[in-house]
């Protein structure tokens, strides 16, 4: 496993880390405890520390887990959760209501983007209760939130680290104009956004301004949820409340146009004795400006197929034969 500094702080973290999203089970169909705090104990055996998760995975339930897993252990990880999506008052951007069955006793929860100081004053002491820790290694503001100015978000957080409740400040789903922002109120170590070769927008955008800049890039959703596995063929059924089961991403056709993309790529895992999916992984962080990828895990097997790829390295040329057949599929 190589590591990497997050941004200019003194946090070396794992180029691979684990996502635990799918381990609160909401939007992923549920999932399993027993599973997910195996996933956690394997990654880390494995040489994974940085474990990513935030308040609204579960609403509680995956830094519950988290907290659970991580508690005789708190040494080996860089802790990362987030603040901003809120459900506990009705304040900020409306954001979305969650209709999932068994949330609340109403039915459904609605979800706010708010980052004023009183806010991540509250969401701080429940993630630090729920996490069973007294800091969290990268605080990252989840979704930008337009009723609170980021420089107020900002001081608030800087004071927080000054209080030792946290190390590093991070932000999520931001443009170049809001890290500018939060850039100018303080230090901001990393970036977490969505990439993969199905997602490659912030080639153009936040992957070339964190580089300059010196802020980590922690790449989320980096196998397109799975699809970038080569596991997901046609007969794979999600279950009921699991998000990809009604994504035209998931289609038929368009399992069938990835499986057909990977395939190609078959020769370069062969010649290094890896699966499709740990190429996948080793290519994201290869790419310019990405230092991380964290990679959702559902189970121990997972979580340690992911982590081997935190070792793989790729070839110049390698990279130049995958580019060209993800630059024709990207089309
Ligand atoms: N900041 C944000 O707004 C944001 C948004 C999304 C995600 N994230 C973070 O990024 C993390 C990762 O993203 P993600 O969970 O959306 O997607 P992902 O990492 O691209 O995919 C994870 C899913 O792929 C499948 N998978 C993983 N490893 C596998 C393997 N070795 N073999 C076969 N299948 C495998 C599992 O699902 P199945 O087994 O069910 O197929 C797993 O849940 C999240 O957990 C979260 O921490 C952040």
């Amino acid at each position: 496993m190589k590591y990497k500094n997050i941004g200019m702080s003194d946090i070396k973290s794992s180029v691979v880390g684990l996502g635990t999203w799918a381990i609160g089970g909401w939007m992923w169909g549920g999932s399993d405890e027993k599973d997910a705090i195996r996933a956690i104990h394997a990654g880390i055996d494995e040489g994974i520390n940085l474990i990513d998760t935030a308040p609204a995975y579960g609403f509680g339930k995956s830094e519950e887990l988290v907290g659970k897993a991580i508690a005789d252990r708190r040494d080996k990880v860089v802790l990362a959760t987030k603040c901003g999506l809120i459900w506990h008052e009705q304040k900020g951007d409306f954001f979305f209501t969650s209709t999932e069955e068994n949330l609340d006793e109403h039915g459904g929860i609605n979800v706010y983007k708010c980052l004023s100081p009183e806010v991540i004053r509250y969401e701080v002491e429940q993630s630090l209760r729920r996490l069973k820790t007294d800091y969290i290694d990268i605080y990252q503001t989840h979704w930008q939130d337009f009723t609170t100015p980021i420089d107020e978000t900002m001081q608030t957080l800087m004071e927080l680290k000054k209080e030792g409740k946290i190390k590093a400040i991070g932000c999520s789903n931001a443009t170049i104009e809001q890290m500018e922002s939060y850039r100018r109120s303080g230090t901001l170590d990393a970036d977490q956004e969505l990439y993969s070769m199905l997602d490659r927008n912030h080639e153009q955008d936040n992957l070339p301004y964190v580089k300059e800049h010196g802020i980590s890039f922690l790449a989320y959703s980096p196998l397109g949820q799975g699809l970038l596995t080569g596991k997901i063929g046609p007969d794979r059924v999600f279950e009921e409340g699991d998000q990809r089961r009604d994504n035209d991403r998931f289609s038929l056709s368009n399992r069938r146009k990835i499986l057909t993309m990977l395939d190609s790529f078959r020769p370069i895992a062969d010649a290094h004795g890896i699966s499709l999916g740990q190429l996948v992984i080793a290519w994201i962080i290869a790419q310019p400006g990405c230092s991380h990828a964290l990679v959702g895990a559902r189970n121990p097997e997972q979580a340690v197929e992911n982590a081997k790829a935190g070792s793989v390295i790729l070839s110049v040329e390698n990279l130049k034969n995958m580019q060209s057949v993800i630059d024709k599929f990207y089309d």
